[in-house]
């Protein structure tokens, strides 16, 4: 593969019907978790926990998003987007999530209000149906995700979402980032439903097993969701569906053979994990070497059912690692990721978190890589960034998220020299977050919005980065 590094200009415009908006995820922005029958969410709980996240913070105000929808929706007029991408709360649709348990007619009633005031607006309703918001009583019925019986119950929940809302919604994600509730929730035990090995973390779980069967049920979930969508509802209703996979850049931290290796099997465990399934039909041989019997094997009839089960690729990405063979952590592919160059310096600019800095054409190799290998068009359904220690500024500071401003410059030209240079197909680019919001782990300490949130009076304040892709956008899609 030809990868480029540089980024260039914009030569051309995007095409009309590209879509841009802002990602929100419903347990980050919607509290009122007690209200109109919302069952329970294993975040709910977890969330309260003492020592479970960063600050102390939990779920049950977020961003008052369940009251103050049509302040967000205004808010996105206000930045000019054409769709928005946002989660329904399973746990608002089938408080109990199981298939025999009753549908909520006020969690359909919430939604459906909500997407016929985005299409009034113009906006393209973009959802997800599962943002890591399990019902609790399934965890406690069967242990959730860790049981086979998932498979219907989630395909039931589907059921009930294309059906009352198909008609209006054309653009589904079954899942978001299963990478995560599998790794983060059942191996690390830092999300819910928090299972790990790591007795002082978690009274119980097996990090060796576990989330491999989690990401297998995972796989069968979608799968299977999917092609009751098609069966059923996609012949007349004519919407598209995928999976939302999280991936970041893997590129090796010097050009050696064991560094370039290591950088394949950072992306085989990352991406392929989920993506080679989905599209290619089988996992990825790395990850069965590595595993052996430890990774679960789909049937001839599940297989038929898994591949193909995507109409586009839905890329989340936010930075670029580097990686150095020899590693022991199972959930990196045995990799050691850095973002420190041999010579010292640092790979971009650092952020907030830990695990993400600034590296725009990695971003641009990744969206080739994923083209090249997967073949289908590409929606970036998230990426962005968190300014280093923002929380612990004024507000007038954080207005001016200059190195998110940077960021989004940076991934927008990538995307941008990805379509227009390299012929990838990317249609449709969703910054993480329209707002500060609830960050799992990290609650409140950690802020992705391009929108101010001042949590004391739930007001809202574009920062520059809003404005900064509100002009983008309106400058570089075509407009007829
Ligand atoms: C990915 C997740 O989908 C989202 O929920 C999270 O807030 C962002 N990354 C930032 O960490």
């Amino acid at each position: 593969m030809v990868v480029p590094t540089a980024l260039s200009p914009l030569a051309a415009k995007l095409p009309k019907d590209f879509l841009w908006g802002f990602a929100t995820a419903a347990f980050q922005i919607e509290g009122s978790t007690d209200v109109d029958g919302r069952g329970k969410s294993i975040w709910d709980d977890f969330s309260r926990q003492p020592g479970k996240t960063r600050d102390g913070g939990n779920g049950d105000v977020a961003t008052d998003s369940y009251k103050l929808w049509k302040e967000d929706i205004a808010l996105l007029k206000s930045y000019g987007v054409t769709s928005y991408r946002f989660s329904i709360a399973w746990a608002r649709i089938i408080p109990l999530g199981g298939r025999n348990d009753p549908v909520n007619p006020k969690g359909i009633e919430h939604y459906s209000k909500f997407i016929d005031a985005l299409l009034a607006a113009g906006i393209v309703p973009f959802v997800t149906l599962y943002h890591w918001d399990l019902p609790q009583a399934l965890y406690d019925r069967y242990g959730g995700w860790l049981n086979r019986e998932i498979v219907e119950d989630y395909k039931n929940y589907a059921k009930v979402c294309f059906r009352a809302f198909g008609d209006r919604v054309k653009h589904w994600l079954t899942m978001n980032e299963p990478w995560c509730v599998a790794i983060l929730g059942h191996g690390r035990g830092v999300f819910a439903p928090g299972r790990s090995s790591d007795r002082n973390r978690s009274p119980e779980g097996d990090s060796s097993t576990e989330p491999w069967i989690v990401g297998h049920n995972l796989i069968l979930s979608h799968a299977y969701a999917v092609k009751a969508y098609r069966e059923e509802f996609q012949p007349s209703q004519r919407g598209i569906v995928s999976i939302a996979l999280n991936g970041d850049w893997a590129m090796p931290y010097e050009d050696t053979p064991a560094n370039v290796e290591a950088a394949q099997h950072a992306l085989d465990v990352f991406i392929g994990w989920y993506a080679d399934p989905v599209y290619l039909g089988h996992y990825p041989e790395f990850m069965r070497e590595m595993l052996g019997e430890r990774l679960p094997v789909f049937t001839t009839e599940e297989l038929a059912v898994v591949k193909g089960s995507a109409d586009f690729y839905a890329m989340n990405t936010y930075t670029t690692n580097l990686c150095k063979a020899g590693g022991s952590d199972e959930f990196r592919g045995r990799v050691e990721y850095t973002f420190t160059r041999p010579d010292g310096t640092q790979l971009g600019t650092e952020s907030h978190c830990f695990w993400l800095q600034t590296y725009p054409p990695g971003f641009r190799q990744l969206l080739n890589y994923a083209y090249k290998r997967y073949r289908l068009p590409i929606y970036v359904t998230e990426t962005g960034f968190a300014v280093k220690d923002e929380n612990s500024l004024t507000m007038e500071e954080a207005l001016h998220d200059h190195d998110r401003v940077e960021y989004f410059r940076g991934m927008s030209a990538a995307a941008v020299a990805a379509i227009v240079e390299d012929g990838v197909d990317v249609r449709a680019f969703f910054p993480w977050s329209l707002l500060d919001n609830f960050e799992w782990a990290d609650g409140y300490s950690t802020r992705f919005g391009a929108t101010y949130v001042d949590f004391a009076t739930q007001k809202r304040y574009p920062k520059d980065s809003a404005k900064f892709l509100a002009k983008f956008f309106k400058d570089n899609i075509a407009s007829d």
